[in-house]
């Protein structure tokens, strides 16, 4: 999928009226590729603010309250998968909410069995190309009905 800046806020409303609570969602792409950017139009679609959206750098994890809680890591920073866990993952991942980690193939050991992995890619000045994926054996399929949703 590629997209200009308006297109990302497509994809990101799309992801936001199809992933069910618990989602988990690994955004994989270099700087600039447009992951942050992509979790602020999802929590723009779910009635958050968008500057209380931001790249969670530095803080390790945000969360905004949208119609669902949405939990935003950010990898990028992290030494090794130890200092991952201990921001207690799992907990996130469990829950109800739809969590996001940026930079997640650093810290891929560490994802549940189940997960869409967003490949984010940067082919222009304005245009980047999200291309979407179900990782593990889920039956529904989102990738599908996002694609859908875009047509
Ligand atoms: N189509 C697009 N989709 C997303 N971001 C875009 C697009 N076109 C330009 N940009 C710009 O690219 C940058 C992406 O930054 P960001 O989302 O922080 O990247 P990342 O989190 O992947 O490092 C932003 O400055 C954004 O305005
Ligand atoms: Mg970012």
């Amino acid at each position: 999928m590629a997209a200009s800046e308006a297109e990302t806020e497509r994809l990101g409303s799309a992801l936001a009226e199809t992933l069910p609570g618990g989602t988990v969602v690994a955004l994989i792409g270099t700087l600039g590729a447009g992951k942050t950017r992509l979790v602020q139009a999802f929590a723009a679609a779910h009635g958050v603010p968008r500057e209380a959206a931001t790249s969670p750098t530095f803080v390790l994890v945000n969360e905004y309250q949208g119609r669902l809680p949405i939990y935003h890591f950010d990898a990028y920073r992290l030494r090794d998968d130890d200092e991952f866990i201990e921001l207690g993952p799992e907990e996130y991942f469990e829950s109800n909410g739809v969590t996001f980690v940026e930079w997640a193939d650093r810290v891929e050991r560490c994802l549940p069995r189940e997960y869409v992995e967003i490949r984010c890619e940067a082919v222009g000045e304005t245009s980047r190309r999200f291309t979407l994926s179900r990782i593990g054996n889920a039956t529904n399929n989102i990738v599908e009905e996002v694609r859908r949703r875009l047509a």
